[in-house]
């Protein structure tokens, strides 16, 4: 059977996994592409006793054994981070290979660039593994559903953030003893900083979303905030409407433009991104012929990741890649910038949760503040006193429910709302997300 040699660079947790799975289905693979992919070149920095064993006959620290290899036609690069893997990239489609990659930051901050490159030389980057770990979901887009107008789609492509959220909600667990958790089980990245910001899903959302509409979104563009701040008593009382907390990566259009953000949001337990639980990702796709669309499974961790990786080395060598790279015009350096909507113009429900001083007229302080700025409620709840900030005066929170606001109206609202002197602490403020309507 002919034999395929393979580059890989960075020999990490998913680095380890590609090897693990050439090992636990190498046979499969071979059946079922005709030839056996095997490791020729493993680069890693920090040579050390590794949990999936590698030949020391293949391992090196220099990425110029890889490079001057012209049996190698593959190279995966499995760094991470934005500046050595950005050069590693550049190297291996100058030296004439294709490239695999899982590093969502560095497509998403240098993917046109980095594309255009490739295009240079002739060569494709693959990417399948940089968002949604194993879900199918880049292939999904840019061919599955090819044929449609993508409307929107919305999904939690953070596994380490829904595995914090999962744990605080179901089982009351702190925020720092949850992440510990994450980090432990292999989800989070080395330093958990970009998935807990937001900045990871932000990432994903810049890839997906450019393919998905056909055109550039920058990353810049994404209104981001993250889950480092969320207090678990907004995830109980969100509870007691009826709302679930997830991290969502949200991309609409309509004819305004194309909003893309990144935000913790309460979400209907009807809504099927509400049984996403644990390190799982789902994201809902919305097509204006094949209307609601899902896709779901774990999008971080070893195998999962690395099974996609592997799944974009069979594709390279069966000359799907190259083809689909080359001849669709669906990547930001082939398509023209997405006209961007401004956050301010785009609409949500919200849940506000103010810390006030139990006294006459507060409530009717800030309604007026929110009837000011066309903000409708829909329902309020105030607490009965169970803390005090050191004077008479209780502090009590209270909870609101508004109807369909502009987000800018919400932020101007908020800020004359902290200035009030009832106030006690700027107020929690979380969208409530419905889900899209199907052929809107
Ligand atoms: N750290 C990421 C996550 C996995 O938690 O989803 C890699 O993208």
């Amino acid at each position: 059977m002919k034999e395929i040699p393979i580059g890989l660079v960075g020999y990490g947790t998913i680095g380890q996994g590609v090897a693990a799975i050439l090992e636990m289905n190498g046979e499969q693979i071979s059946r079922k592409l005709g030839a056996k992919l095997y490791l020729k070149h493993v680069i890693e920095k920090n040579v050390r006793n590794f949990d999936v064993p590698v030949d020391k006959s293949i391992i090196s620290t220099e990425l110029e054994s890889l490079l001057r290899d012209p049996t190698v036609k593959v190279g995966i690069e499995l760094v991470g981070g934005t500046t050595i893997a950005k050069e590693i990239v550049q190297k291996l489609l100058m030296s004439g290979k294709h490239v695999v990659t899982a590093n969502k930051a560095l497509l998403a901050h240098h993917g046109t660039e980095l594309f255009e490159l490739a295009r240079k030389n002739d060569r494709c980057i693959a990417f399948e593994a940089s968002c949604g770990g194993g879900i199918p979901l880049v292939e999904s887009i840019r061919r599955g559903l090819l044929a449609n107008d993508i409307q929107a789609m919305c999904g939690i492509l953070n596994g380490t953030c829904n595995y914090i959220l999962t744990s605080m909600t179901k089982e009351g667990k702190g925020y720092e003893t949850a992440l510990r958790e994450a980090q432990n089980l292999g989800f989070a990245e080395a330093d958990p900083t970009l998935d807990v910001n937001g900045t990871d899903s932000a990432h994903k959302l810049t890839i997906l979303s450019s393919m998905a509409f056909g055109q550039a979104v920058p990353f810049e563009a994404v209104n981001i905030s993250g889950i480092d701040t969320v207090d678990i008593q907004d995830i109980k009382c969100g509870e007691e409407f009826g709302y679930v907390m997830k991290l969502l990566a949200i991309a609409v259009k309509d004819n305004d433009g194309i909003s893309v953000r990144v935000h913790p949001a309460f979400i209907s337990l009807d809504n099927p991104l509400a049984s996403v639980s644990s390190s799982f990702n789902a994201v809902s796709i919305y097509g204006n012929a094949v209307g609601h669309t899902m896709f779901y499974g774990r999008g971080a961790g070893q195998l999962p990741t690395a099974s996609a990786v592997l799944s974009d080395v069979v594709d390279i060598i069966l000359g799907n890649s190259l083809q689909t790279f080359s001849q669709l015009a669906v990547l930001p350096d082939l398509t023209n910038p997405a006209p961007i909507k401004p956050i301010a113009e785009i609409e949500s429900r919200y849940y506000l949760r103010l810390m006030v001083v139990d006294r006459p007229s507060v409530m009717a302080g800030f309604t007026t503040i929110l009837g000011n700025h066309d903000i409708s409620i829909s329902s309020v709840i105030q607490r009965e006193a169970s803390q005090t900030d050191g004077t008479d005066e209780p502090i009590v929170p209270v909870v609101v429910l508004t109807h369909k606001a502009k987000e800018g109206d919400i932020q101007s609202a908020i800020n004359e709302i902290q200035q009030l002197d009832f106030v006690s602490q700027k107020p929690v403020c979380i969208r409530v997300v419905d889900q899209h309507q199907e052929f809107a």
